[in-house]
């Protein structure tokens, strides 16, 4: 079976009080959308249409560079779900229909797995959740046979009906033909002036159209419509992703204090304590363990590697066994060979740190490369901006950098070289000897501290 997927994203979004389209709004990390086209990725869809209000295009097409082959469409005005799908409707190509909402982002791959299986004896499928505070949705009307009647919106419920439990997640599957003879048939709501695709049901119901219901989990079918909402969407994200992690045997410490805006894949005996954010795609490997407050983003940790509290990596490649932190800044494209430590109010840069190397201390590693078994000073900078350019500094194994140097590069330090603390150099730094630049030290007999003077 073809399917097309249609994705409401148009409509005022008023509660959101946000200038951004609602289905633009960021849930860890990415668009509302996106959470939705990311599940599309692994069903069979073969067509996507995101309909969107008309000064709302760019908005979508930005912030969806990445993908291809969406057809964008604008609904002229927002007159209404029904009249949403109706603007779709001309350009579906598949005879089977799935609808979504843009502001419904929990929906599961095993879901709409389930919705297409349904589909295969029915034309129509309304995704339900049972809710303990259905205030807000429309309610689902049943017979007495169990067959969805109609959905009565919120404003147009009576006290029984107002009562019900089970609500419209707003996900429904067509068949395409009847979707197009179901959305003519749409009168606008009285109350609201709009086309409401809810009352497809009814209709459906009295044309005797085989239409079923499909319920799912109260949290899958959470509709985003205020930024409360979307805080507690955040939540249940928060939630479902850890669960899958300590599933595979990840240790975190508190499930409620880790964020992950994106991809984390774990190896075993991993440890995340807590407050630590994960953004992008991140590896940790077997016997990682993450420290308090941590931020990583883009990078791979290689294995028994300890992230200490506080620190900052970014687009940085660390190898296996390394120490880094407490209070470390990583910046992108550092690499630190097996074993090297990075500590303290560090901050690294487009740099190489060697096997089993430290900058254990208050250091700035700027385009550089250092060897095996150096060691960098505490305080050590590389001066790697002259203004217009930058410059590496290339320091190789076996170094003892003392503390406070700096580097002016280019530079180059040989092997096996110690540099005395306190130097700026600027030129080559030769193996095996020690290079020192310093003013000579004196003392100034009969100096006085100043004292403070009088008032008057
Ligand atoms: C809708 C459903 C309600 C369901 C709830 C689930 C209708 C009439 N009501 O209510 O039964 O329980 O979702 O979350 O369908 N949209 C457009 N064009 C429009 C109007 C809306 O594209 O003219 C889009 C919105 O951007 C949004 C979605 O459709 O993504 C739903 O619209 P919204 O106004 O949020 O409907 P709800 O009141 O939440
Ligand atoms: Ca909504």
């Amino acid at each position: 079976m073809a399917w097309t997927a249609v994705i409401l994203a148009a409509g005022k979004g008023t509660r959101m009080a946000s200038c951004k389209p609602k289905a633009l709004q960021q849930l860890a990390g990415s668009p509302l959308i996106e959470h939705i086209l990311k599940t599309l990725d692994d069903v069979s869809i073969d067509e996507v249409i995101i309909i969107h209000s008309p000064e709302a295009k760019t908005d979508f097409t930005e912030a969806l560079s990445n993908r291809e082959n969406i057809i964008y469409l604008d609904q002229k005005e927002a007159l209404g779900t029904a009249h949403a799908l109706k603007t779709a409707l001309p350009h579906v190509s598949s005879d089977n229909l799935l609808v979504l909402l843009g502001d419904v982002p929990l929906l599961s791959i095993n879901t709409i797995n389930k919705i297409q299986e349904e589909m295969q004896k029915n034309d129509l499928v309304v995704l339900t959740g049972v809710v303990d505070d259905p205030s807000g949705y429309g309610r689902i009307q049943k017979d007495h046979n169990g067959k969805p009647m109609a959905i009565i919106e919120e404003l147009d419920c009576d006290d029984e009906q107002r009562k019900i439990k089970e609500i419209n997640s707003g996900i429904m599957a067509f068949n395409t033909i009847v979707a197009r003879n179901l959305v003519e048939e749409i009168e606008p709501n009285p109350k609201k002036n709009e086309y409401y695709l809810t009352d497809a049901i009814e209709i459906a119901y009295h044309k005797g159209i085989e239409a079923i219901t499909y319920s799912t989990s109260e949290e899958e079918v959470f509709g985003v419509n205020s930024k409360r909402d979307l805080a507690e969407a955040e939540k249940i994200n928060r939630k479902n992703i850890a669960n899958k992690l300590m599933d595979k045997g990840v240790t975190i410490i508190d499930p409620e204090r880790i964020d992950i805006r994106g991809t984390l894949v774990c190896g075993q005996n991993v440890i995340i304590d807590v407050n630590t954010i994960f953004i992008g795609d991140v590896t940790l490997g077997d016997g990682v363990t993450i420290g308090p407050f941590s931020i990583i983003s883009n990078s791979i940790i290689g294995d028994e590697t300890n992230i200490h509290s506080h620190s900052n990596i970014e687009g940085a490649d660390i190898g296996s066994k390394c120490n880094i932190g407490p209070f470390a800044r990583i910046r992108p494209e550092t690499k630190l060979e097996e074993g090297a430590k990075v500590g303290n109010f560090v901050e690294t840069k487009k740099s190489l740190i060697g096997k089993g190397s430290k900058v254990n201390h208050l250091t700035y590693i700027g385009d550089a490369t250092i060897g095996e078994n150096t060691n960098i000073g505490a305080g050590t900078i590389t001066c790697n901006y002259d203004g217009v350019n930058k410059h590496q500094t290339r320091i190789g194994d076996g170094v003892f950098i003392g503390s406070g140097v700096e580097l002016v590069a280019p530079i180059e330090v040989e092997n096996g070289a110690t540099v005395g603390a306190g130097s700026t150099v600027s030129k080559h730094i030769p193996a095996n000897k020690l290079t020192i630049e310093r003013s000579k030290q004196k003392t100034i007999d009969g100096w006085k501290r100043p004292t403070k003077k009088e008032d008057k």
